[in-house]
């Protein structure tokens, strides 16, 4: 089944091409992310506006680079499409386009959340046959085991939902359980604020990171880091919720309490420690959720999945559970952004076609 995924929740206008849930035949971002570093965060009203520049292209380039043409869309056996939860003016530009084409080629349409588009980054990346290459060479096994537990950390979510089944693909739906999610910031949303409190830019994600990246081992055991120790919000809490706001509000103190000067000098350390403080409640509550539930896998995903401190610290806590056999599951970079492949992915395996009259989408769409 030939599925084409469209995707424009947020920032980004992308359309993919899909066979069967796993193999990519084409899969194009633009981003405006260009226009909104300017302002140092997502202008909803200019981000709606770049779709509508941007959706037809994409989706023509799509078809282009699948090896397609525009006339040959029989091809195309159904039409994914992002309904929620995102920012209303470019949510309704890829899913008016959406309707038309399927109204246009008379093809059925799949609604999908954009949340569990996140998670289905992993089975794009490691189809059900693939050993998974996070885990290290004696302990690699093929294939995702359920009950998984699901980590979404984005901009906007940072939320823990359990996985209990993996639908069939071409019919029925996977059935999830939302277990905790984040009190108030989210974890990309921590990234960005604190990497603009420290004149970094947007996204913060990976300007902070890349800020982090510059320090050297022998500069973590100088005086100026222990100094600049920051919190871990609710890590030793008996939940599994998150709060980030805290964190913020502690850079900000920092930055307060000392002189441009030294901040400007200390920008790396501070970077390094508040990527540190963010990964290590993220590790600690996820693994803490798994033994709990006693999960066989940990599947991740959203943008800040793409930071690579993130993936080593999960490979390395996960390694450690010597006697709780729990596989890990960390998309490709490319795949841990918004992308329009993993929405593709989705429908395939959640396949459940409704009338393009019917649909509307929905800003705040949850998980349950
Ligand atoms: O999933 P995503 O592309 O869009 C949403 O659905 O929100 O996630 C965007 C978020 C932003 O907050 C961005 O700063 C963060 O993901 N991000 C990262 C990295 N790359 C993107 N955070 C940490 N490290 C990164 N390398
Ligand atoms: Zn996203």
């Amino acid at each position: 089944m030939i599925i084409l995924g469209i995707e424009s929740s947020c920032d980004e206008t992308a359309a993919a091409i899909v066979e069967n849930g796993t193999k990519i035949l084409s899969n194009v971002v633009a981003s405006s992310v260009e226009i909104h570093k300017k302002y140092g965060g997502i202008i909803p009203e200019q981000a709606a506006r770049e779709q509508i520049n941007c959706i037809i292209p994409v989706i023509q380039e799509s078809i282009r680079k699948a090896g397609f043409s525009l006339k040959k869309s029989s091809i195309i056996d159904a039409i994914a499409v992002t309904i929620g939860p995102g920012l209303i003016g470019s949510l309704l530009i890829g899913l008016e386009t959406a309707k038309t084409l399927s109204f246009a080629w008379n093809k059925p349409i799949i609604p999908v959340n954009h949340l569990i588009a996140h998670i289905y980054a992993n089975f794009l990346h490691y189809p059900l046959s693939l050993p998974c290459p996070a885990l290290p060479a004696g302990r690699r096994q093929a294939g995702i085991n359920f009950p998984a537990l699901c980590l979404i950390v984005s901009g906007g979510h940072t939320e823990l939902v359990l996985m209990k089944n993996q639908a069939a693909p071409g019919g029925g739906q996977a059935q999830f359980q939302w277990i905790a999610g984040t009190r108030d910031d989210a974890a990309g949303e921590c990234f960005d604020k604190c990497s603009r409190l420290l004149g970094l830019g947007y996204p913060g994600g990976p300007a902070i990171e890349a800020s982090a990246s510059r320090l050297k081992i022998k500069d973590l055991r100088s005086k100026e880091f222990k100094n600049l120790k920051l919190p871990r919000p609710m890590i030793n809490e008996d939940n599994f919720d998150f709060s980030f706001s805290g964190l913020k509000t502690a850079v900000l103190n920092l930055i307060k309490k000392h002189h441009p000067l030294y901040i400007l000098n200390n920008k790396s350390f501070i970077s390094y420690e508040i990527q540190e403080a963010i990964i290590d409640v993220l590790v600690v509550k996820t693994l803490k959720a798994a033994k709990k539930l006693k999960v066989k896998s940990i599947l991740i995903g959203g943008g800040v999945a793409a930071n690579q401190r993130l993936r080593d610290k999960f490979l390395l806590a996960i390694q450690q559970l010597t006697n709780v056999p729990i596989k890990l599951f960390i998309p490709e970079k490319k795949f841990c952004t918004d992308n329009a492949a993993t929405i593709a992915s989705t429908a395939f395996y959640n396949y459940q076609p409704v009338s393009w009259q019917k649909l509307k989408p929905n800003p705040s769409l949850t998980i349950n």
